[in-house]
């Protein structure tokens, strides 16, 4: 049997640092997942002047092409009396069109559940937030929009995909609006 070389071999997803990935390959995946309009989403606006936080970030090849990546961001939320809580923004997370449903999405999030809760991610590795939708988020992930009904975006949303998982004993305001940490 010849072994595989390089990044990947076939139908055996690997996670590696997302620098390990081309970033035009990176760019046209997202496209795939989320359309070319992509970039007016509010969750961009989170991310705007930031780089993704590296240890939180990974992609996933697959039989050597690029299969999927999850990207993690500084933010922060603003609240009352000038405090601002670092926080990690979750996503994009997506997975290549013809390789979803087969358990990539959910390993890359594992894998960046595991860093964070190691403390890899630095400030706000213990307050995850992302706008998604519940029915992954929540089924898999235990993510839930109970901590943030009070929380403002810089561009439209849907509460109800404003979600976020604290680990144990956190407690963030009830207010406050998340911006770009800076
Ligand atoms: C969302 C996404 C990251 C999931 O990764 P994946 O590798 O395709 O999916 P997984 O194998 O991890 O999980 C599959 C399970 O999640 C469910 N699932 C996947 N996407 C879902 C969604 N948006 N809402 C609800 N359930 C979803 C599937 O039905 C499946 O459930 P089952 O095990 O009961 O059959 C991927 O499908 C993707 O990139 N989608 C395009 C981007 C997108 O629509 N994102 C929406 C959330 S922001």
């Amino acid at each position: 049997m010849g072994g595989s070389r390089g990044i990947g071999r076939a139908s055996v997803p690997e996670i590696h640092p997302l620098a390990a990935a081309d970033p035009n390959a990176i760019e046209t995946l997202l496209d795939a997942a989320f359309g070319t309009d992509r970039r007016g989403r509010t969750a961009y606006r989170l991310r705007a002047g930031e780089r993704a936080i590296g240890p939180l970030s990974f992609c996933a090849h697959e039989g050597g092409a690029l299969a999927g990546t999850i990207q993690c961001w500084p933010v922060a939320l603003e609240a009352a009396g000038g405090v601002r809580r670092p926080l990690v923004l979750v996503g994009p997370v997506a997975v290549d069109p013809a390789r979803q449903y087969g358990g990539i999405g959910r390993r890359l999030m594992e894998t960046m559940l595991a860093a964070a809760a190691g403390g890899a991610g630095g400030p706000g590795s213990d307050a995850l937030v992302l706008v998604g939708d519940p029915e992954y988020y929540g089924r898999f992930f235990g993510f839930t929009a109970d901590a943030t009904a009070g929380w403002a975006l810089p561009g439209p949303f849907e509460p109800r995909r404003l979600l976020a998982r604290l680990a144990p004993g956190v407690r963030l305001p009830a207010e406050g609006m998340l911006a770009p940490r800076g």
